[in-house]
């Protein structure tokens, strides 16, 4: 049995990715080491929980002894805890670079002191390139776009990612990283703009749609992010980066008129609004590097089918983003592990 220690597995990206991984690699253990902030959320996992290959454990990247204990029980380490959402590290950075930088050094080290513990992944993400200009429209990010991000999140990701270029180069360590775009799917926080403008229009409000609505994302589903992920933690080279991408470009206007138009609904509940500060124009991903080396490419992403797909799992699980919108999802745990 090979152990993955997953971090932030109860998040969207990481619940899927646990599941997949339960479900399509029947000698791996997941270990899920989640502290459960906001977007934590168990209910995301309770199909699983009583399968006898997961644990969870509730723990924070940054407590360095609690990090290095679960180390002596991993063969590989999938590292994916983050503050995520870009508007909310423009109200407040700090638990950004606390998490994505710091608690990605704790995490390191532990995995470089372990005796044990073997390739370590970190699921990074294209916002590390900044932006692309709309007008080059030929233009995508390939793993040698310089680094330049444009929001605290994206700093504070980009710090997490060259922490793990310098820990390779010096400590000769075992890791690989992901760049990944945009990514859409069950168990998304409704913060998020997919799940935040279905579950708006469910419950008959507006969508808040930022700025001209121009911007442009290059859209994936979670599923095929969880099997490039495991893709290049099986078989990439050791520190080597692989962009991860959908090769679907969408404006945000065309999102918004595409949901729009699988809720059955007009034109007239967009509410434009005051644009992000600093808001990306366009990402891009060249996904060719993992697809020529290791043979990924997205199956699962292609519209209108996918969205289809994603919009009718919010439809059929309102219990879900009620309790997430309303933050009744909290008690679960609350009673469980406290606070
Ligand atoms: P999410 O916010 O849904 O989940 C993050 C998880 O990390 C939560 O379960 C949270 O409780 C946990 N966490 C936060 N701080 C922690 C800490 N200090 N210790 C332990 N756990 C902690 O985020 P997501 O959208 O699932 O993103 C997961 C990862 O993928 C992030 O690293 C993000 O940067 C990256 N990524 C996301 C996307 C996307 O489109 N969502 C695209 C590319 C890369
Ligand atoms: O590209 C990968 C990144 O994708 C990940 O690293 C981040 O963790 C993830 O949050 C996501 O970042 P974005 O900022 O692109 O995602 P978000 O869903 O917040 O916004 C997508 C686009 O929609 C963006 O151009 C802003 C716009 N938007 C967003 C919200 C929440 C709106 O117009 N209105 C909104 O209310």
């Amino acid at each position: 049995m090979t152990t993955i220690l997953v971090t932030g597995g109860a998040g969207f990206i990481g619940a899927n990715f646990v599941r997949f991984v339960l479900r399509h690699r029947p000698s791996y253990r997941v270990i899920n080491v989640d502290a459960l902030t906001y977007s934590g959320n168990l209910e995301n996992l309770t199909d699983i929980e009583s399968d006898s290959r997961y644990r969870f454990v509730r723990g924070d990247i940054r407590d360095g002894a609690a990090m290095a204990a679960l180390m002596d029980e991993a063969d590989a380490v999938v590292h994916m805890a983050a503050e995520s959402h870009v508007d909310r590290s423009i109200l407040d950075s700090t638990p950004f670079i606390q998490t994505n930088v710091g608690g990605t050094q704790v995490l390191l080290d532990a995995a470089r002191k372990s005796g044990r513990a073997g390739r370590f992944l970190y699921v990074s993400t294209d916002e590390v390139y900044g932006s692309l200009a709309l007008e080059d429209t030929d233009a995508k990010f390939t793993e040698e776009t310089p680094l330049a991000p444009n929001s605290p999140y994206a700093a504070s990701k980009t710090g997490g990612d060259l922490l793990c270029r310098a820990y390779h180069h010096t400590f000769g360590m075992d890791i690989v990283t992901t760049r990944c775009s945009n990514n859409f799917g069950p168990y998304q926080f409704p913060e998020k703009v997919i799940p935040l403008f279905v579950t708006n229009l469910i419950e008959g409000k507006k969508v808040p749609l930022y700025g001209d609505g121009l911007n442009v994302r290059d859209w994936l589903h979670v599923d095929d992010h969880c099997e490039a992920i495991l893709t290049v933690l099986e078989k990439g080279r050791s520190g080597e980066v692989y962009n991860v991408g959908g090769n679907n470009e969408q404006s945000n206007v065309e999102l918004t008129h595409a949901i729009l138009s699988l809720m059955g609904c007009g034109g007239e509940m967009i509410q434009y609004v005051t644009d992000r500060p600093g808001h990306d124009r366009r990402y891009a991903i060249d996904a060719s590097k993992i697809e020529r080396e290791l043979g990924w490419r997205p199956t699962r992403s292609a519209w209108p089918g996918a969205l289809r797909e994603t919009v009718e799992w919010y439809r059929t699980n309102p219990a879900w983003w009620q309790r997430v919108k309303s933050g009744e999802y909290r008690r679960y745990y609350e009673q469980q592990y406290g606070g």
